[in-house]
């Protein structure tokens, strides 16, 4: 198993309450509390060690009640390695910032739209899978939530590589899939991919079972911005992978959190798929979230 290599912030300013965390499992397929915790502040070392092993252990950590600003967001997701940037752009054509919205508001009337431009969240996939080096962990902090619903669904693969028949997994075991951001732009209805993003993102590989680095168990790595399995016929691998999917996202697989105001979620993205929930009116509410994401290794 690889060592980390994160290195951890250190100050008194959270001492006095980093004393008393708790982290509470909030389900037995993934999820847990963190609670006491004051995250716009500088975190003594403890504190991160013991968040990353409650990351390590339960895959998505929530923390109530948080106040950041995007500089106090950043510099938290710091902690836990280098910053990923996004291959989408804002309308303006600029790069997304390392703290970027998502958001359902129009921006030409700064109302709620239930345009399809966000259709890609509510698929289930794995962050930043058609980077050669995909994403580890993301954050989303709740800044504006709709009074009920705008859920997040998160699936262990973990749980769902476990349960195949052991036919299934020899099957598999060698199998790479080939994720890109043009594939997963046409398997969500969205605006194809431009010739320049095909460019800056040509499909890559990784394979269907990878290597948790951190615990050594193993997981399945696909979702919606998988197009096709090296070495086998186009429609044989987009059929398997479908039939992986569907068995993995099971609701016994499921943890759907709710979200309240303040909450910043984080997970990660090596043994889970997640997708948006459209359980509100997304015409009528507010749902802005303030999101960052953090550079991983190659799967494995
Ligand atoms: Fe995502």
């Amino acid at each position: 198993m690889r060592q980390s290599r994160r290195v951890f912030q250190t100050s008194k300013a959270n001492e006095h309450i980093v004393n008393q965390i708790d982290v509470n499992k909030v389900s037995d397929v993934a999820g847990a509390e963190i609670l006491n915790i004051n995250l716009s502040k500088p975190l003594p070392k403890f504190a991160l060690e013991k968040i990353m092993k409650a990351f390590t252990q339960h895959h998505v950590l929530i923390f109530r009640q948080q106040n950041l600003s995007k500089i106090e967001q950043e510099s938290f997701t710091r902690n836990f390695g280098e910053i990923e940037g996004h291959v989408g752009r804002l309308p303006n054509g600029q790069r997304l910032p390392n703290v970027h919205t998502v958001t359902n508001i129009d921006n030409l009337t700064g109302k709620p739209t239930a345009a399809p431009h966000t259709d890609g969240n509510y698929h289930w996939h794995t962050d930043k899978s058609y980077h050669a080096v995909p994403s580890l962990m993301t954050l989303l902090h709740a800044v504006d939530i709709p009074p009920e619903g705008g859920d997040t669904l998160f699936c262990n693969m973990h749980m769902a590589y476990d349960a195949l028949p052991s036919e299934q997994q020899k099957k598999i075991a060698n199998l790479r899939a080939v994720h890109s951001w043009e594939a997963s732009r046409k398997n969500t209805g969205n605006i194809p991919a431009t010739e320049k993003q095909r460019r800056e993102r040509p499909p890559v590989s990784h394979p269907i079972v990878c290597t948790h680095p951190e615990t050594g168990q193993k997981s399945l790595y696909i979702g919606m911005h998988t197009s096709h399995i090296e070495g086998i016929p186009e429609i044989e691998g987009k059929n398997l992978l479908d039939e992986l999917l569907e068995a993995a996202t099971t609701s016994k697989n499921i943890y759907r959190h709710k979200w309240q105001s303040g909450d910043l979620v984080l997970w990660d993205n090596r043994c889970l798929l997640h997708r948006g929930d459209k359980n509100f009116k997304m015409d009528k509410h507010r749902r802005i979230l303030h999101r960052t994401v953090v550079k991983g290794m190659v799967p494995f």
